[in-house]
């Protein structure tokens, strides 16, 4: 995994945007996972911007969102499908059809998941997957004991995550207690991954994530054995990192090499 640690939030959307940014104008008819959360809402942003100001051109790419709760529809203001429509889609010109959000309506939902996960392979699969990482280490909605090996689908959400999303909504009893969700081994066929965490309070979860073993019980440490894996942290959810000298130092030597890569 390639370790970034910056100064703050505002350092992580920019250096992501970048990635991203650069992705785009590389392959205009990019595949990008996208995720939902606080985490990826600075990058939105600064995508925006980027659209708005240097005509950064979203109309062949194509997108898959992570995860939807189970019982929100579109409208609904706390659906991650609005959530997106809100804070991305709404404010560059990727065209409707090319964006996809699981559908929390469907029934029979199983058959949601073998749709979604159908619809990534005839895409022909993610290029660049965007992650937030939860304080109990799931990456999408992949809580403590999901296969490594799991694939699209319906996901119960824990209590820890119930209310930490309640921020949200009116009360916690408010927040589903499930949602379809990419699986682990969906995440892992993407080419490329780029996980964001910001603040003291993601810094266990991406100590455990970086440097603890490969375990179930973080499904983002599954992100160990991904052949390219970009963490981008701040200051805050690096804190306990142990190594966190040598990925300061090997940022900083990046620039001898870059050229020849
Ligand atoms: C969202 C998702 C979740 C979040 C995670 C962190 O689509 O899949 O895994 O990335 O819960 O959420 P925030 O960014 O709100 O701290």
């Amino acid at each position: 995994m390639d370790v970034f640690i910056v100064k703050d939030y505002d350092a992580i959307s920019e250096r992501a945007a970048e990635i991203l940014s650069g992705a785009i104008t590389q392959n205009p008819r990019l595949v990008l996972g996208l995720a939902t959360g606080s985490t990826p809402e600075g990058l939105y942003a600064r995508l925006i911007q980027a659209h708005r100001a240097q005509g950064l051109d979203f109309s062949q790419v194509t997108t898959f969102n992570l995860d939807e709760y189970v019982g929100l529809g579109p409208e609904h203001e706390q659906s991650y499908r609005r959530f997106m429509d809100e804070k991305l889609f709404g404010g560059v010109n990727v065209r409707p059809d090319n964006t996809h959000v699981p559908n929390g309506l469907a029934v029979p939902l199983l058959q949601e998941c073998r749709d979604y996960e159908r619809m990534i392979r005839e895409a022909g699969g993610i290029d660049i997957q965007v992650l937030g990482i939860g304080r109990d280490g799931h990456i999408a909605f992949n809580e403590p004991g999901t296969s490594l090996g799991s694939r699209t689908h319906v996901a119960g959400l824990t209590r820890q995550t119930i209310e930490d999303n309640a921020r949200f909504f009116d009360s916690p009893d408010d927040v589903p207690r499930f949602a379809i969700s990419m699986g682990i081994g969906t995440i892992m066929e993407a080419r490329k991954c780029l996980m964001l965490a910001s603040g003291a309070g993601k810094a266990e979860a991406v100590r455990a994530c970086i440097e603890g073993p490969i375990t179930s019980m973080i499904t983002a440490s599954a992100l160990q054995m991904h052949p390219d894996t970009v963490a981008i942290l701040d200051e805050a959810a690096a804190a306990k990192l142990d190594r966190a000298d040598f990925y300061r130092w090997q940022d900083e030597s990046r620039h001898l090499i870059e050229e020849r890569l």
